[in-house]
Protein backbone atom coordinates (compact mmCIF):
# COMPACT_ATOMS: atom_id res chain seq x y z
CA UNK A 1 0.00 0.00 0.00
CA UNK A 2 1.53 3.13 -1.24
CA UNK A 3 -1.11 5.70 -1.06
CA UNK A 4 -4.84 5.90 0.51
CA UNK A 5 -6.58 7.35 -2.66
CA UNK A 6 -10.26 5.12 -2.26
CA UNK A 7 -11.17 1.64 -1.04
CA UNK A 8 -11.58 -0.05 -4.06
CA UNK A 9 -7.68 -0.09 -4.27
CA UNK A 10 -7.55 -1.44 -1.12
CA UNK A 11 -7.81 -5.50 -0.03
CA UNK A 12 -9.82 -6.86 2.74
CA UNK A 13 -6.75 -7.84 4.44
CA UNK A 14 -4.65 -4.35 4.69
CA UNK A 15 -7.86 -2.75 5.72
CA UNK A 16 -8.58 -5.44 8.57
CA UNK A 17 -4.24 -4.91 9.46
CA UNK A 18 -5.19 -0.34 9.49
CA UNK A 19 -8.05 -1.44 11.97
CA UNK A 20 -5.57 -3.51 14.01
CA UNK A 21 -3.07 -0.90 14.16
CA UNK A 22 -5.47 1.79 14.70
CA UNK A 23 -6.54 -0.47 18.16
CA UNK A 24 -3.31 -0.86 19.46
CA UNK A 25 -2.15 3.16 18.89
CA UNK A 26 -5.65 3.88 20.55
CA UNK A 27 -4.97 1.24 23.23
CA UNK A 28 -1.45 3.08 23.44
CA UNK A 29 -2.83 6.66 23.68
CA UNK A 30 -5.24 6.21 26.67
CA UNK A 31 -2.76 4.62 28.55
CA UNK A 32 0.29 7.12 27.83
CA UNK A 33 2.13 5.13 25.92
CA UNK A 34 4.04 7.20 23.98
CA UNK A 35 4.11 6.55 19.62
CA UNK A 36 7.06 8.77 18.14
CA UNK A 37 7.59 6.62 14.63
CA UNK A 38 6.94 10.11 12.59
CA UNK A 39 9.59 11.94 14.31
CA UNK A 40 11.24 14.56 11.78
CA UNK A 41 8.36 13.92 9.67
CA UNK A 42 5.76 16.70 7.63
CA UNK A 43 2.32 15.92 6.26
CA UNK A 44 0.74 18.94 4.20
CA UNK A 45 -2.63 18.87 4.07
CA UNK A 46 -4.55 20.72 1.42
CA UNK A 47 -8.23 21.38 1.56
CA UNK A 48 -10.61 22.62 -1.01
CA UNK A 49 -13.48 22.22 0.94
CA UNK A 50 -14.40 23.20 4.62
CA UNK A 51 -13.48 20.54 7.83
CA UNK A 52 -13.56 20.29 11.09
CA UNK A 53 -12.67 16.56 11.66
CA UNK A 54 -9.94 15.90 9.18
CA UNK A 55 -8.43 18.76 9.63
CA UNK A 56 -8.18 18.32 13.59
CA UNK A 57 -7.66 14.71 13.37
CA UNK A 58 -4.50 14.51 11.17
CA UNK A 59 -3.09 17.26 12.83
CA UNK A 60 -3.28 16.11 15.93
CA UNK A 61 -2.36 12.53 14.80
CA UNK A 62 0.72 13.53 13.25
CA UNK A 63 1.59 15.78 16.28
CA UNK A 64 0.96 12.57 18.66
CA UNK A 65 3.28 10.91 16.02
CA UNK A 66 6.38 13.07 16.39
CA UNK A 67 6.05 15.03 13.56
CA UNK A 68 3.98 18.00 12.24
CA UNK A 69 1.33 18.95 9.65
CA UNK A 70 1.42 21.84 7.64
CA UNK A 71 -2.59 23.50 6.63
CA UNK A 72 -2.45 24.05 2.74
CA UNK A 73 -5.71 25.99 2.42
CA UNK A 74 -6.47 25.84 -1.76
CA UNK A 75 -6.66 29.66 -1.75
CA UNK A 76 -3.83 30.26 -0.42
CA UNK A 77 -1.62 28.24 -2.76
CA UNK A 78 -0.91 28.67 -6.36
CA UNK A 79 -3.21 25.72 -7.26
CA UNK A 80 -5.97 28.23 -6.07
CA UNK A 81 -4.78 30.50 -9.49
CA UNK A 82 -4.40 27.74 -11.91
CA UNK A 83 -0.71 26.07 -11.19
CA UNK A 84 -1.55 22.18 -12.37
CA UNK A 85 -1.74 19.27 -10.03
CA UNK A 86 0.60 17.46 -11.26
CA UNK A 87 2.85 20.55 -10.49
CA UNK A 88 1.86 20.87 -7.53
CA UNK A 89 2.74 17.12 -6.83
CA UNK A 90 6.55 17.43 -7.58
CA UNK A 91 7.06 20.43 -6.11
CA UNK A 92 5.20 18.87 -2.29
CA UNK A 93 7.15 15.86 -3.15
CA UNK A 94 10.51 17.73 -2.46
CA UNK A 95 9.46 19.70 0.72
CA UNK A 96 6.85 17.43 2.40
CA UNK A 97 6.84 13.35 3.11
CA UNK A 98 3.34 13.08 2.71
CA UNK A 99 0.26 14.94 1.10
CA UNK A 100 -3.57 14.72 2.66
CA UNK A 101 -5.82 16.55 0.05
CA UNK A 102 -9.42 16.95 0.13
CA UNK A 103 -11.07 18.34 -2.96
CA UNK A 104 -13.58 18.10 -5.70
CA UNK A 105 -12.26 15.82 -8.54
CA UNK A 106 -11.03 12.41 -7.47
CA UNK A 107 -9.12 12.53 -10.53
CA UNK A 108 -6.69 15.11 -8.49
CA UNK A 109 -6.23 13.21 -6.14
CA UNK A 110 -4.96 10.65 -8.57
CA UNK A 111 -3.15 12.92 -10.47
CA UNK A 112 -1.08 14.01 -6.99
CA UNK A 113 -0.25 10.42 -6.44
CA UNK A 114 0.50 9.51 -10.18
CA UNK A 115 3.01 12.63 -10.35
CA UNK A 116 4.71 13.08 -6.65
CA UNK A 117 6.63 10.52 -5.34
CA UNK A 118 5.55 11.00 -1.60
CA UNK A 119 2.14 9.12 -0.12
CA UNK A 120 -1.35 10.62 -0.95
CA UNK A 121 -4.45 10.59 1.43
CA UNK A 122 -7.57 10.94 0.03
CA UNK A 123 -9.40 12.88 2.62
CA UNK A 124 -12.23 13.28 0.72
CA UNK A 125 -13.28 14.28 -2.81
CA UNK A 126 -16.83 14.08 -4.45
CA UNK A 127 -16.07 10.41 -5.32
CA UNK A 128 -14.69 8.56 -1.89
CA UNK A 129 -14.09 9.47 1.79
CA UNK A 130 -11.76 6.49 2.76
CA UNK A 131 -10.50 7.69 5.83
CA UNK A 132 -13.94 7.77 6.91
CA UNK A 133 -15.11 4.97 6.31
CA UNK A 134 -12.07 2.99 8.41
CA UNK A 135 -12.67 5.46 11.40
CA UNK A 136 -16.53 3.81 10.51
CA UNK A 137 -15.55 0.02 10.63
CA UNK A 138 -13.16 0.74 13.72
CA UNK A 139 -16.02 1.70 15.54
CA UNK A 140 -18.61 -0.92 14.52
CA UNK A 141 -15.85 -3.72 15.66
CA UNK A 142 -15.40 -2.02 18.68
CA UNK A 143 -19.51 -2.09 19.22
CA UNK A 144 -19.89 -5.65 17.34
CA UNK A 145 -16.65 -7.26 17.89
CA UNK A 146 -16.40 -8.73 14.41
CA UNK A 147 -17.01 -6.96 10.72
CA UNK A 148 -17.91 -10.70 9.13
CA UNK A 149 -21.80 -11.39 8.76
CA UNK A 150 -22.95 -8.33 10.01
CA UNK A 151 -26.13 -6.85 7.62
CA UNK A 152 -24.83 -2.71 7.28
CA UNK A 153 -27.85 -0.63 5.92
CA UNK A 154 -27.29 2.84 4.68
CA UNK A 155 -30.11 4.90 3.65
CA UNK A 156 -30.04 7.94 1.80
CA UNK A 157 -27.52 9.68 -1.46
CA UNK A 158 -25.59 7.81 -3.12
CA UNK A 159 -22.24 10.05 -2.97
CA UNK A 160 -18.63 9.75 -1.63
CA UNK A 161 -19.97 8.29 1.63
CA UNK A 162 -22.12 5.30 0.13
CA UNK A 163 -19.04 5.17 -2.45
CA UNK A 164 -16.86 4.05 0.01
CA UNK A 165 -19.16 2.40 2.74
CA UNK A 166 -20.00 -0.82 -0.02
CA UNK A 167 -16.19 -0.83 -0.82
CA UNK A 168 -15.27 -1.04 2.94
CA UNK A 169 -18.37 -2.98 3.77
CA UNK A 170 -18.39 -6.00 1.21
CA UNK A 171 -14.20 -5.98 1.03
CA UNK A 172 -14.63 -6.79 5.26
CA UNK A 173 -17.60 -9.41 4.79
CA UNK A 174 -20.58 -7.34 5.32
CA UNK A 175 -23.80 -7.61 3.82
CA UNK A 176 -24.69 -4.29 2.47
CA UNK A 177 -27.94 -2.85 1.68
CA UNK A 178 -28.36 0.76 0.29
CA UNK A 179 -31.84 2.06 -0.22
CA UNK A 180 -31.31 5.64 -2.69
CA UNK A 181 -34.29 7.38 -4.52
CA UNK A 182 -33.71 6.49 -7.97
CA UNK A 183 -31.25 9.52 -9.68
CA UNK A 184 -29.43 9.22 -6.60
CA UNK A 185 -27.60 5.76 -6.79
CA UNK A 186 -24.07 5.59 -5.96
CA UNK A 187 -21.14 5.29 -8.67
CA UNK A 188 -21.30 2.97 -11.49
CA UNK A 189 -17.64 1.57 -10.88
CA UNK A 190 -18.43 0.91 -7.36
CA UNK A 191 -22.26 -0.61 -8.32
CA UNK A 192 -20.42 -3.12 -10.79
CA UNK A 193 -17.76 -4.34 -7.98
CA UNK A 194 -20.74 -4.56 -5.77
CA UNK A 195 -22.69 -6.84 -7.95
CA UNK A 196 -20.03 -9.14 -8.11
CA UNK A 197 -20.63 -9.93 -4.59
CA UNK A 198 -23.89 -11.02 -5.75
CA UNK A 199 -26.29 -11.51 -2.26
CA UNK A 200 -24.05 -9.88 -0.20
CA UNK A 201 -25.16 -6.74 -2.12
CA UNK A 202 -28.08 -5.25 -2.59
CA UNK A 203 -29.80 -1.66 -3.91
CA UNK A 204 -33.02 -0.27 -3.40
CA UNK A 205 -35.34 2.10 -3.67
CA UNK A 206 -37.25 1.30 -0.18
CA UNK A 207 -35.74 2.67 3.07
CA UNK A 208 -37.36 -0.41 5.11
CA UNK A 209 -36.23 -3.17 2.76
CA UNK A 210 -32.36 -1.99 3.32
CA UNK A 211 -33.13 -1.81 7.12
CA UNK A 212 -34.54 -4.94 7.59
CA UNK A 213 -32.70 -6.61 10.44
CA UNK A 214 -30.30 -4.04 9.65
CA UNK A 215 -26.76 -4.30 12.30
CA UNK A 216 -25.65 -0.92 11.74
CA UNK A 217 -27.66 1.92 10.01
CA UNK A 218 -25.38 5.08 8.30
CA UNK A 219 -26.54 7.80 6.80
CA UNK A 220 -25.24 10.96 5.83
CA UNK A 221 -26.21 14.50 3.99
CA UNK A 222 -28.59 14.74 1.37
CA UNK A 223 -26.58 18.33 0.05
CA UNK A 224 -23.22 17.50 -0.11
CA UNK A 225 -20.03 20.03 0.43
CA UNK A 226 -20.96 21.47 -3.40
CA UNK A 227 -24.47 20.68 -3.76
CA UNK A 228 -25.59 23.72 -1.96
CA UNK A 229 -27.64 24.87 -4.97
CA UNK A 230 -29.59 21.71 -5.14
CA UNK A 231 -30.51 21.95 -1.66
CA UNK A 232 -33.99 22.27 -1.90
CA UNK A 233 -34.49 20.14 -4.56
CA UNK A 234 -32.56 17.21 -2.96
CA UNK A 235 -34.73 17.36 0.28
CA UNK A 236 -37.87 16.55 -1.85
CA UNK A 237 -35.93 13.70 -3.82
CA UNK A 238 -35.36 12.89 -0.07
CA UNK A 239 -38.54 12.47 1.33
CA UNK A 240 -38.67 9.18 3.01
CA UNK A 241 -35.23 8.18 3.05
CA UNK A 242 -35.05 9.95 7.25
CA UNK A 243 -33.31 7.29 9.81
CA UNK A 244 -36.06 7.51 12.74
CA UNK A 245 -37.97 5.29 14.91
CA UNK A 246 -40.37 4.21 12.62
CA UNK A 247 -37.45 2.62 10.36
CA UNK A 248 -35.65 1.62 13.22
CA UNK A 249 -38.22 -0.57 14.59
CA UNK A 250 -37.27 -3.44 11.26
CA UNK A 251 -33.39 -3.26 12.25
CA UNK A 252 -32.22 -6.05 14.59
CA UNK A 253 -32.48 -5.33 18.12
CA UNK A 254 -29.40 -3.55 19.58
CA UNK A 255 -28.78 -1.51 15.97
CA UNK A 256 -26.22 0.72 15.87
CA UNK A 257 -26.23 4.15 14.03
CA UNK A 258 -23.46 5.84 12.33
CA UNK A 259 -23.16 9.19 10.80
CA UNK A 260 -20.25 10.32 9.68
CA UNK A 261 -21.01 14.13 10.74
CA UNK A 262 -21.86 16.82 10.41
CA UNK A 263 -25.31 16.06 10.97
CA UNK A 264 -28.43 17.69 9.79
CA UNK A 265 -31.15 17.25 11.89
CA UNK A 266 -34.98 16.67 11.09
CA UNK A 267 -33.68 15.52 7.93
CA UNK A 268 -31.22 12.76 7.24
CA UNK A 269 -32.08 12.02 10.55
CA UNK A 270 -34.09 12.63 13.72
CA UNK A 271 -33.07 14.52 16.66
CA UNK A 272 -33.84 12.02 18.66
CA UNK A 273 -32.44 8.71 17.05
CA UNK A 274 -29.01 11.09 17.09
CA UNK A 275 -29.13 11.64 20.75
CA UNK A 276 -29.59 8.19 21.13
CA UNK A 277 -27.13 6.78 19.27
CA UNK A 278 -24.38 10.06 20.55
CA UNK A 279 -22.15 7.54 22.04
CA UNK A 280 -21.40 5.70 19.19
CA UNK A 281 -21.50 8.44 16.67
CA UNK A 282 -18.68 10.31 18.61
CA UNK A 283 -16.92 6.96 18.94
CA UNK A 284 -16.74 6.91 15.29
CA UNK A 285 -15.45 10.44 14.99
CA UNK A 286 -12.75 10.53 17.66
CA UNK A 287 -12.11 6.56 15.77
CA UNK A 288 -10.72 9.17 12.63
CA UNK A 289 -7.57 10.21 15.03
CA UNK A 290 -6.83 6.76 15.73
CA UNK A 291 -6.93 5.04 12.03
CA UNK A 292 -5.45 7.91 10.91
CA UNK A 293 -2.55 7.25 12.42
CA UNK A 294 -2.39 4.04 11.42
CA UNK A 295 -2.53 4.96 7.67
CA UNK A 296 0.22 7.59 8.52
CA UNK A 297 2.21 5.13 10.21
CA UNK A 298 1.78 2.25 7.83
CA UNK A 299 2.38 5.14 4.80
CA UNK A 300 4.89 7.27 6.31
CA UNK A 301 6.78 5.26 8.92
N1 LIG B 1 -16.66 13.54 8.64
C1 LIG B 1 -15.79 14.46 8.18
O1 LIG B 1 -14.99 14.22 7.28
O2 LIG B 1 -15.87 15.66 8.85
P1 LIG B 1 -15.19 17.02 8.41
O3 LIG B 1 -15.87 17.48 7.15
O4 LIG B 1 -15.44 17.94 9.56
O5 LIG B 1 -13.72 16.80 8.18
N1 LIG C 1 -21.10 13.61 1.91
C1 LIG C 1 -20.55 14.63 2.77
C2 LIG C 1 -19.57 14.04 3.73
C3 LIG C 1 -19.00 15.02 4.72
C4 LIG C 1 -18.00 14.39 5.63
C5 LIG C 1 -19.89 15.71 1.93
O1 LIG C 1 -19.18 15.37 0.98
O2 LIG C 1 -20.10 16.88 2.21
Amino acid sequence: MKHLLKLLDVTGEEIIELLNLADQLKYERKHGIEHACLKGKTLGMIFQKASTRTRVSFEVGMYQLGGSALFLGANDLQIGRGEPVEDTARVLSRYVDGIMIRTFKQAEVEALAEYGSIPVINGLTDFAHPCQVLADLMTIREYKGVLEGLNFCYIGDGNNMANSLIAGGLKTGMRVSIACPKGYEPDETVLSFARAYGDQFKLTDVPADAAANADVVYTDVWASMGQEAEKAAREKAFQGYQVNDALLASAASGCMVQHCLPAHRGEEITAEVFESHAGEIFDEAENRLHVQKAVLKRLMG
